[in-house]
């Protein structure tokens, strides 16, 4: 049987080589993502910026610095952690992410998702967060952990929001120490919630950006998967999913009980 090795090398390759949007003719290496195949946690970021696309990994800029700071707030180390994004190509300029192109990319990390299967996804930034909260507003949620789909889906803040707005940063480190006690409960398989509140399972759905731009090109293909097709990639059902206990339906987890500590990073920066 085909390894999850194997399968990773194979869906890097199709994704270095993938040619189903226009970011293809502009981008200078493709990022799949990073990380162990069994990692407990996953950070999805949005795309590729400039240092990404030069080396072909993620998070590799000061984004990425800080999120390896973020990580170790949450007790965990950059190399334990599976990391990728919502696009696979940096988009000109660093704009937002096109609708066509996000649905161009989303079975590559529906694939990753599949192959990783991850106790906890952490999103960083609206776009990966859309997946899952199509309706929300990251300045809402972010922090709440919620059961989707039998794991923990944990919105935050995208680090790169910190660099510009120095208010977020501390935000972000409080988040992240938080993540310690989801993780923990994860493991411990718990999955229950209280005060369910409606669940949003918007997995595998919204292909749409939260907030289109007026006159985004649709420029994804006409039929994204099929560059997939041919692959030996997980059929949706893992022949042994990695998971700490029983996941349970949707719901809305509680709070994390971590202790908040005080943050080594100033208040006013
Ligand atoms: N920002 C992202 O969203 N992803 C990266 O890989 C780098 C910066």
């Amino acid at each position: 049987m085909i390894s999850k090795e194997e399968r990773a090398a194979e869906l890097y390759e199709v994704i270095r080589a993938c040619r189903l949007c226009a970011l293809a003719e502009t981008r200078t290496h493709a990022v799949p993502g990073e990380g162990p195949l069994d990692a407990e946690v996953m950070c999805i970021g949005e795309a590729p910026g400039l240092n990404e696309d030069r080396q072909g990994r993620p998070f590799v800029g000061a984004a990425g610095q800080f999120l390896t700071e973020l990580l170790a707030e949450a007790g965990l180390r950059r190399d334990e952690v599976y990391i990728c994004n919502v696009l696979k190509c940096r988009p000109p300029g660093n704009r937002d992410p096109l609708p066509g192109e996000i649905a161009a990319c989303a079975e590559y990390l529906d694939l990753q998702i599949d192959l990783v299967d991850p106790l906890v996804i952490v999103t960083l930034g609206r776009f990966s967060m859309a997946r899952w909260f199509p309706q929300q507003t990251i300045s809402r949620i972010h922090g709440k952990p919620k059961v989707v789909d039998g794991r923990y889906i944990v919105p935050m803040y995208h680090p790169a929001a910190a660099l510009h707005q120095g208010a977020l940063r501390q935000v972000l480190v409080e988040d992240f120490r938080n993540l310690r006690g989801v993780i923990a409960r994860a493991r411990g398989g718990d999955f229950e919630a209280a005060g369910a509140a409606p669940a949003v399972s918007a997995a595998w759905e919204p292909r749409e950006a939260p907030a289109p731009e007026p006159g985004a090109r649709a420029d994804g293909p006409a039929t994204p998967p099929a560059a997939v097709a041919a692959l030996h990639l997980p059929n949706r059902t893992p022949e042994a999913p990695r998971q700490a206990g029983p996941r349970p339906p949707d719901q809305e987890a509680p709070a994390p009980t971590e202790p908040r500590q005080i943050s080594f990073f100033d208040q006013d920066t």
